[in-house]
C-alpha cells in the first residue's frame, strides 16, 4: 500500500472567499491561483471542525466542468492529510448536484460506509471553460447545502487562514476507472472508491416512480418526446434513464454528452439558453420544419434545473410546481399516501398557494436558496417545492432535481392518458396546465434579469426601493405618473424570514411591492398573530362571546386568512426585485412581475402583453435605467 505524508503548506488569506447562495464561484483564472481552493477547502474542513472530518466519508465531484479533474485531486490530497477515511468520486469526477444529495442520503460503501458529506464542484448554470466559472459548495449529512452558521464561519475562516495540510506524495487517483484505491497515512487507512455516478440515482428514480406507465407512455407512437442536457452532467443520467431504462430512443437525446465547456453555451434551461431545444419544440422564430415532440425538456450544467415545455408551449417554473402538487397523490407513487406539505421561494408566483390551499395542505414561502426547503423537509413538514429559477423537487433528497421534475411531468402525463393510449389524440402538456388554470386561476408571470451590472449601481439601486417604502404617497404618485392603470402600491416592504423550523431569521430577502395587501396585511397582524391576545381579551365578556370567537375567528381563521389572500393577497404581489446571490462578476438585478387572473375567459393571454403596464411602472419606479445604464435586460424568462 502506498504511504504518505502530511504536510502544513502556508498560506496567505484571498478576499472575497464568501459563499453565495449556492457556494463559492469565481472566474477558474480565479480559481487556479496557487493555494485559492486549498485556502477554501482548508477552512471548510476548519469550519466542521476537525473531530468531524477525522474518519469522516467524503464525496468530492460535479458537473465535470473545466478545472474539475485538478481540483479533485486536490481535495483528495488535502482531505487524505486532515484524517478523512475515504473519499467517494464518480467515475470521471461526474456526479450531478442530485446524485450528490442521494449518494450521501442513500449509498453504503462496500465496506458498510456511509457518507458524512461532500464537496460539490459546479458553478451549477454558469458557463465553462479556461476563462468562465468554477465553483464549490459543501452539503452536510442530510444531503443538503451547508447551512449560513456553517459557510459564515467558512468565510470567516478564509479571511485568517495561514496554513493547509496536504498529502503532497500521493499519487494522482485514476478517477475514470471504478476501483477502490488505498493508502496508508499518519492516522491510517485512507481509501479513494470511484464508483459508477449513476446506479444510486437511477434505483431511487425507480423506487420514486412508476417506471412501467411512463414506458408505456413513452412506447405510444404518438408521444414524442426530447431532452436537452446541455452538454451539462444531466447527459450521463439522461441516457440511462430515459434511454435504457424507459425505451425512449436515442435520438431523443439532445447535447446529453457532457463537456467540460458545455460546448461553449451557457448551461441554463430556459428559453434564452436552451435554443435548440427551444427551435426543436417550436417555440423560436425559425421554427423547425419537422412536427415538434409533444414533451421537451432541458437542465442547467450540474442537473438540479429543469424547463419544461409542450408542442409549442412553455410552462413557467411556478406553474409547474403548482401542477405537480396538484397531482403528485394520483400520478406518483411515492406521493400516494399524501403531500406532508408545500413550499415556494418567495419571488415565485403564488400558483402553489392556490393549490395548497384548495387540498388543504401546509405551505410555505421561504427566501431564495434552495437550503430553506431542507430544514422543512428534515422536520417532515414540506413534500413538494419549487422556485421560479426553474427548480423543483422533492423530499426524496435536499436539493432540487432536474430529471425527477421530468419524471414527475411524465407520470402526470402518463396518468392523464392511461386509458387513451390508443385514442385519437393524447392529452398534452398544454391541455395540463389550461386545464390546471381553468380550476385554480392562472398567475401570470415573468422575470427580468441584468446581469453584470455594476455593484454599487445595484445596491444604490435596492437602497433607493428600500426609501421609497416608507412615502407611499410618493411612490404612487409616481406610479399615476407612468400609467393610470396600475392600481395602487398599498405596501412595500423587504422580505424577511423566520425559519419555522430552528428560528433562525434571514433579513433583506428581496423587495417586495403590494396592491391591495393592507387588508391582508391588517389581518394578519391584527387577528392572527394577534389572536391569541383578543382571545383573552373577550375571556372577560363571558363565555357565550369566546365561544364565538373561538369558534368563528380562530377555527376559522386559516380559513379566512386564505380567502382573503386568495382574493386580495399575495396574487396582488406586483412586483419583487432581488439582487442575485449566484452571479461571479459584478450583480444581476432580477425584477420578478407577477399578476393573477381568476377569471377563466381571461387566462389565455400571452404573459409579456398581459404583463407590460406592471413591467413598465416598476422599471420606471425603480429607475432602473438611470441607476445601471442598462435599457433592457440580458434575459427575459
Ligand atoms: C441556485 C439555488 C436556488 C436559487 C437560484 C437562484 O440555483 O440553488 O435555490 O433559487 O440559485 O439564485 P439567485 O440568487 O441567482 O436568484
Ligand atoms: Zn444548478
Amino acid at each position: 500500500m502506498v504511504l504518505f505524508k502530511v504536510s502544513r503548506v502556508e498560506t496567505t488569506p484571498f478576499d472575497g472567499q464568501k459563499p453565495g447562495t449556492s457556494g463559492l464561484r469565481k472566474k477558474v483564472k480565479v480559481f487556479v491561483q496557487p493555494h485559492y481552493l486549498q485556502n477554501f477547502v482548508q477552512s471548510t474542513f476548519n469550519a466542521l471542525t476537525a473531530e468531524k472530518v477525522r474518519g469522516a466519508t467524503l464525496v468530492v465531484s460535479g458537473d465535470g466542468r473545466y478545472f474539475s479533474k485538478d481540483a479533485i485531486q486536490i481535495i483528495i490530497k488535502m482531505a487524505a492529510a486532515n484524517g478523512v477515511r475515504r473519499v467517494w468520486v464518480g467515475q470521471n469526477g461526474l456526479l450531478s448536484t442530485p446524485a450528490v444529495s442521494a449518494v450521501i442520503r442513500e449509498r453504503v460503501g462496500a465496506d458498510g460506509s456511509k457518507a458524512t458529506g461532500a464537496f460539490i464542484l459546479t458553478a451549477s448554470h454558469n458557463p465553462g471553460g479556461p476563462h468562465e466559472d468554477f465553483g464549490i459548495k459543501y452539503n452536510m449529512e442530510n444531503g443538503g447545502p451547508a447551512p449560513e452558521g456553517i459557510t459564515d464561519k467558512i468565510y470567516e475562516n478564509t479571511k485568517t487562514i495561514g496554513e493547509y495540510l496536504l498529502a503532497e506524495d500521493l499519487p494522482d487517483v485514476d478517477i475514470s476507472t471504478i476501483a477502490v484505491t488505498g493508502f496508508e497515512g499518519p492516522e491510517g487507512q485512507f481509501d479513494v472508491d470511484v464508483f459508477d455516478s449513476a446506479s444510486e440515482y437511477v434505483k431511487l428514480m425507480k423506487s420514486i416512480f412508476d417506471f412501467q406507465s411512463i414506458q408505456k407512455l413513452l412506447s405510444s407512437p404518438k408521444f414524442t418526446f426530447c431532452y436537452d442536457a446541455l452538454h451539462g452532467v444531466a447527459g450521463a443520467y439522461a441516457k440511462r434513464i430515459f434511454v435504457e431504462e424507459l425505451g425512449a430512443q436515442e435520438s431523443s437525446l439532445l447535447n446529453c454528452v457532457p463537456k467540460e465547456d458545455f460546448g461553449g453555451g451557457h448551461p441554463d434551461p430556459n428559453l434564452t439558453y436552451a435554443k435548440e431545444l427551444v427551435a426543436r419544440m417550436g417555440l423560436a422564430h425559425l421554427e423547425s420544419q419537422e412536427e415538434p415532440p409533444e414533451f421537451g425538456a432541458a437542465a442547467d450544467g450540474d442537473a438540479d434545473r429543469n424547463m419544461i415545455l409542450g408542442k409549442r408551449f412553455f410552462v413557467t417554473p411556478s406553474d409547474s410546481v403548482a401542477i405537480i402538487a396538484a397531482n403528485a397523490v394520483q400520478s406518483i407513487p411515492y406521493f400516494s399516501a399524501g403531500l406532508k406539505g408545500v413550499a415556494r421561494s418567495m419571488p415565485t408566483s403564488a400558483a402553489l398557494d392556490v393549490v395548497a390551499k384548495h387540498l388543504n395542505l401546509k405551505f410555505f414561502e421561504v427566501p431564495t436558496g434552495w437550503k430553506f426547503f431542507g430544514n422543512l423537509m428534515d422536520a417532515g413538514l414540506c413534500s413538494v417545492c419549487g422556485e421560479e429559477s426553474f427548480g423543483t423537487g422533492s423530499d426524496h433528497i435536499r436539493e432540487k432535481d432536474g430529471i425527477w421534475a421530468v419524471l414527475a411531468w411524465l407520470s402526470i402525463l402518463a396518468y392523464k392518458n392511461k386509458d387513451n393510449l390508443d385514442g385519437d389524440k393524447l392529452v398534452t402538456v398544454e391541455d395540463i396546465v389550461r386545464e390546471h388554470w381553468a380550476t385554480y386561476g392562472r398567475h401570470y408571470y415573468t422575470r427580468y434579469d441584468y446581469e453584470n451590472v455594476d455593484s454599487d449601481a445595484a445596491k444604490e439601486l435596492m437602497a433607493y426601493l428600500v426609501k421609497l417604502q416608507s412615502s407611499l404617497d410618493e411612490v404612487n404618485s409616481i406610479v399615476k405618473g407612468i400609467r393610470s392603470d396600475v392600481a395602487d402600491v398599498v405596501h412595500a416592504d423587504e422580505f424577511e424570514y423566520k425559519d419555522p423550523v430552528d428560528g433562525s431569521i434571514s433579513k433583506h430577502q428581496g423587495w417586495v411591492a403590494y396592491r391591495g395587501f393592507f387588508q391582508v396585511y391588517w389581518f394578519h397582524e391584527h387577528i392572527l398573530e394577534n389572536a391569541f391576545e383578543l382571545y383573552w381579551d373577550i375571556m372577560s365578556l363571558g363565555k357565550m362571546n369566546v365561544y364565538w370567537f373561538h369558534e368563528h375567528i380562530l377555527e376559522n381563521a386559516f380559513e379566512l386568512y386564505w380567502d382573503i389572500i386568495m382574493s386580495l393577497g399575495k396574487m396582488n404581489v406586483f412586483c419583487v426585485f432581488r439582487l442575485s446571490g449566484t452571479g461571479s462578476e459584478g450583480a444581476t438585478i432580477r425584477l420578478y412581475i407577477e399578476q393573477y387572473e381568476k377569471d377563466s375567459s381571461k387566462t389565455g393571454r400571452q404573459s409579456q402583453e398581459a404583463l407590460s403596464p406592471l413591467v413598465e411602472v416598476a422599471l420606471k419606479l425603480s429607475k432602473m435605467q438611470e441607476f445601471t445604464g442598462r435599457s433592457a435586460p440580458t434575459v427575459i424568462t
